[in-house]
C-alpha cells in the first residue's frame, strides 16, 4: 500500500487536509497524527474491523488493549459506565492533556479495544492537530503509539514512516512532539486510584489532586505481572543490549565513564546514553547520545526515544545508560530505560 503524507502546522492545522485525513479514518483506514506525547496510529474506535488493522500494522499482540481518544470532554459518557468523583477532579484538572483514565466500559466498546478487559482507556488529547483531527471524525478514535510493536514510540513524523510507510493509509506530519512519552495511565476503578504506567503527568500532580495514589508493584519489578498489559513487553529497545546505571548523580557519573572506559579496552564498540554534564568527561571514541540536563527531566523525557532510536544509524556492541532522579517527570523517564535496558541494572 502507498502511505499519503499530508503535512499541517501543529498550531493551525489546514481544515481541508484533517478532512482529507478524517475521511481516510471514517472509512475504515489507518492514519499516523501527532499528540502532544507521541504520534498515535489511529483507527475508528468503535470498528472492530478497524481496530483489527492496528494490530496487523503493528504487529502488536491482541491481548494488548489500546486507548480510545475523544476530542471532548464529554464524550467520556458515551464510552464508560460512570465516572467517579476522583476520576472527574482529574479530568477538570489535567484534560485536555497527557492524562489517560481506566474506567468501566459501555458495552458499545468492542472487545477489540479492550483486549476483552470490562475496563477502557480513554484520554483527551491537548494536541490541536489531535484534536482537531478527531472532532472532524465524530468518533472516537482507538490509537496506540504509531511504532512497530517493541520499537520505541515515534515523536516525528519520519520515526514514524521508518517502522509504518506501506503499512498505513496516511501519515499526518505536524512536527516534533512536545512531551516526548507517552501519557500517564491512571485506573479510576480502584477504591485509590492506581497509577498504571508513568508519563507526562507526574506523580506528584495526581497526589495534589487526589491526595492518595495507589501504584502498580510491577512498575519497579521485573517478575510481577503489570495491570496495564502492555507494560509487560519489553518496549522501547535498541537494538544493542543497555545497561543501565542508578544511584547518587555523581556514582553514576563515575561509575559510567569507568565501564566505558573497560568496555572500550576491550575491544567493543561502545554507546553511551547520558546527560551533556557526563558527555563532556567522555573518551571521544565512543558513540554517545545526549538527551539533555542531568536536571532537566522535562527535556530528557523530550529527546529520550529519538536519543534510543540513534544507535539504530550507530551499531555498537553494548550502550551504557546514565539514570537520574525520578522526581516529577523522571520517574516516567526511568520507567523507560528500565524497559529499554531490558531490567539489566547496575546500582551504584
Ligand atoms: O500518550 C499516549 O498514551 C499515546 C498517544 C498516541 O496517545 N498512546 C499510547 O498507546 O501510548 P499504547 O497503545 O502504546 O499504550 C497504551 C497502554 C498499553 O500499555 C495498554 O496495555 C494500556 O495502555 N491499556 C489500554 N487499555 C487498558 C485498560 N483497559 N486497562 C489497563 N491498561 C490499558
Ligand atoms: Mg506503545
Amino acid at each position: 500500500m502507498e502511505t499519503q503524507y499530508f503535512q499541517v502546522d501543529r498550531h493551525k492545522p489546514d481544515k481541508e487536509i484533517l478532512t482529507q485525513a478524517a475521511r481516510i479514518l471514517v472509512s475504515g483506514g489507518l492514519v499516523a497524527f501527532p499528540t502532544e506525547t507521541v504520534y498515535g496510529l489511529g483507527a475508528n474506535g468503535l470498528e472492530p474491523q478497524a481496530v483489527a488493522g492496528i494490530f496487523r500494522a503493528k504487529g502488536r499482540p491482541s491481548d494488548n488493549p489500546l486507548i480510545l481518544h475523544i476530542a471532548e470532554a464529554s464524550e467520556v459518557l458515551q464510552l464508560v459506565r460512570t465516572i467517579p468523583a476522583n476520576a472527574r477532579a482529574l479530568m477538570e484538572r489535567y484534560w485536555p492533556g497527557p492524562l489517560t483514565l481506566v474506567l468501566e466500559r459501555k458495552p458499545i466498546v468492542p472487545d477489540q479495544v479492550t483486549g476483552g478487559l470490562d475496563t477502557v482507556a480513554v484520554r483527551l488529547p491537548d494536541s490541536v492537530i489531535a484534536r482537531e483531527l478527531i472532532r472532524l471524525t465524530g468518533l472516537p478514535i482507538a490509537a496506540p503509539s504509531a511504532n512497530l510493536s517493541g520499537r520505541p514510540s515515534p515523536t516525528t513524523a519520519e520515526a514514524v514512516a521508518a517502522d509504518l510507510s506501506g503499512r498505513i493509509e496516511a501519515i499526518v506530519d505536524g512536527g516534533p512532539c512536545d512531551v516526548g512519552v507517552e501519557s500517564t495511565i491512571i485506573d479510576c476503578t480502584t477504591p485509590v486510584p492506581t497509577l498504571l504506567r508513568p508519563g507526562g503527568i507526574t506523580l506528584e500532580m495526581l497526589m495534589d489532586t487526589l491526595g492518595e495514589v495507589e501504584i502498580d508493584p510491577a512498575l519497579s519489578r521485573d517478575d510481577l505481572i503489570p495491570k496495564a498489559p502492555g507494560m509487560k513487553y519489553r518496549h522501547y529497545a535498541p537494538s544493542a543490549p543497555m545497561v543501565l546505571l542508578e544511584g547518587e548523580e555523581v556514582n553514576v557519573a563515575a561509575a559510567l565513564i569507568e565501564k566505558v572506559r573497560q568496555a572500550v579496552l576491550e575491544g567493543k564498540r561502545v554507546g553511551a546514553v547520558v546527560s551533556a554534564e557526563t558527555a563532556a568527561l567522555l573518551p571521544t571514541e565512543i558513540q554517545f547520545a545526549v538527551y539533555g540536563h542531568r536536571r532537566n527531566a522535562g527535556e530528557i523525557a523530550n529527546h529520550l526515544y529519538n536519543v534510543l532510536l540513534s544507535f539504530d544509524h550507530n551499531p555498537v556492541d553494548v550502550i551504557y545508560a546514565e539514570g537520574i532522579s525520578e522526581s516529577g517527570l523522571g520517574l516516567a523517564v526511568m520507567n523507560r530505560l528500565r524497559k529499554a535496558a531490558g531490567y539489566k541494572i547496575l546500582q551504584v
